[in-house]
């Protein structure tokens, strides 16, 4: 009797509960980088609240942050698997999956404010961007702001002249490296979650980032000279797997959709306050000297990276920095 009555229970509560059974929600994993208190891990976890909402609860994002799960490189891999479901990597990581014209992105100096950026990123040259990534397996859903980069470094970093001989770590793009050896400099490709050490050891003198990313890694804890540069600009597309994409039900990517459009008019809302707050709380620390450049200074910095546009033009594509320079100009 006992033997019998465990089938016919699971029989029974078949036919009373079949919806509650297919009710299991659809798990996104969201995997990224950096720390939670940055603006890429405030809006990853907006889009894990709204899309709880928009959904009514079908889909469920699960944020993983600081590298937990992958990796620079190997968090694209696992999306392209289907390990993860939803990243969003800098624009500078795309280059090396054969989508070289994100790397426009990295060209120095090229966005004077979030304004000429905004341009380009939320217009229809940032939408047909994203559109290259189809052939990756990729979808690229929206645009989410960082910010601009700072130079930081054990030794000054000012004038053009300071880089030299320096080495300094970089992401994963042929621009940066073109960047940082038009300033003489020694460009060290590095995953994020390994600069602090390298920074604390030695490995590298300096690197490049935006505020908010330099005071959550606590860079400023082993980086004795900072200058405010603002020489480009580092932000993010939210990228998702293309096939579980198209394979999810209707009504779930159009909550999902709404949750994304949500999410990232909050992370470009919170991504200047952030790095500002992120700049006072190292100045108020006292752990590094930061330089705040007179316009002639950060000019003659622009100028000594500019062969980067002659270098690297081709590889980027010469109409696309002439269409993004026309869209910044038409933005003042
Ligand atoms: C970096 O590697 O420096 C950045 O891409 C980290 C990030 O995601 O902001």
């Amino acid at each position: 009797m006992r033997n019998l009555s465990a089938p016919l229970f699971v029989a029974a509560a078949c036919l009373i509960a079949p919806a509650a059974w297919s009710e299991e929600p659809i798990v996104i994993k969201f995997s990224h980088v950096v720390a939670p208190d940055t603006p890429k891990g405030r809006a990853a976890e907006k889009f894990k609240e709204l899309a709880n909402t928009y959904t009514n609860g079908k889909a469920k994002v699960e944020v993983y942050p600081n590298s937990q799960l992958y990796k620079d490189k190997e968090e694209m891999e696992a999306l392209q698997l289907g390990a993860v479901q939803m990243l969003a990597p800098s624009l500078a990581k795309f280059g090396p999956l054969g989508a070289k014209e994100f790397e426009v992105f990295d060209f120095p100096c090229i966005f004077p404010d979030y304004k000429g950026l905004h341009q380009v990123t939320q217009g229809p040259l940032g939408k047909q961007l994203l559109g290259k990534l189809d052939s990756k397996g990729i979808t690229g859903l929206a645009y989410w702001d960082n910010g601009f980069k700072i130079f930081s470094s054990n030794k000054p970093v000012k004038a053009p002249a300071d880089f030299k001989g320096q080495k300094l770590r970089i992401q994963s793009s042929k621009v940066l490296d073109a960047q940082m050896r038009a300033l003489s400099s020694i460009p060290q490709v590095m995953a994020f979650s390994e600069v602090y050490q390298a920074l604390q050891t030695g490995v590298v003198d300096g690197t490049e980032n935006p505020p908010s990313n330099m005071y959550t890694q606590k860079m400023h804890e082993v980086q004795k000279h900072a200058n405010i540069s603002n020489h480009g600009y580092l932000g993010y597309a939210v990228i998702v797997n293309k096939k579980f994409w198209e394979g999810l039900p209707a009504d779930v990517r159009a909550g999902l959709e709404k949750a994304m459009q949500e999410a990232t008019v909050y992370a470009n809302e919170v991504a200047s306050k952030d790095n500002n707050d992120a700049l006072a709380a190292m100045k108020a620390s006292g752990k590094t000297d930061f330089h705040q450049p007179t316009a002639a200074e950060r000019e003659a910095l622009c100028k000594a990276m500019q062969p980067v546009y002659e270098q690297m033009g081709s590889r980027v594509g010469k109409e696309l920095i002439a269409n993004i320079q026309k869209e910044v100009a038409a933005a003042k």
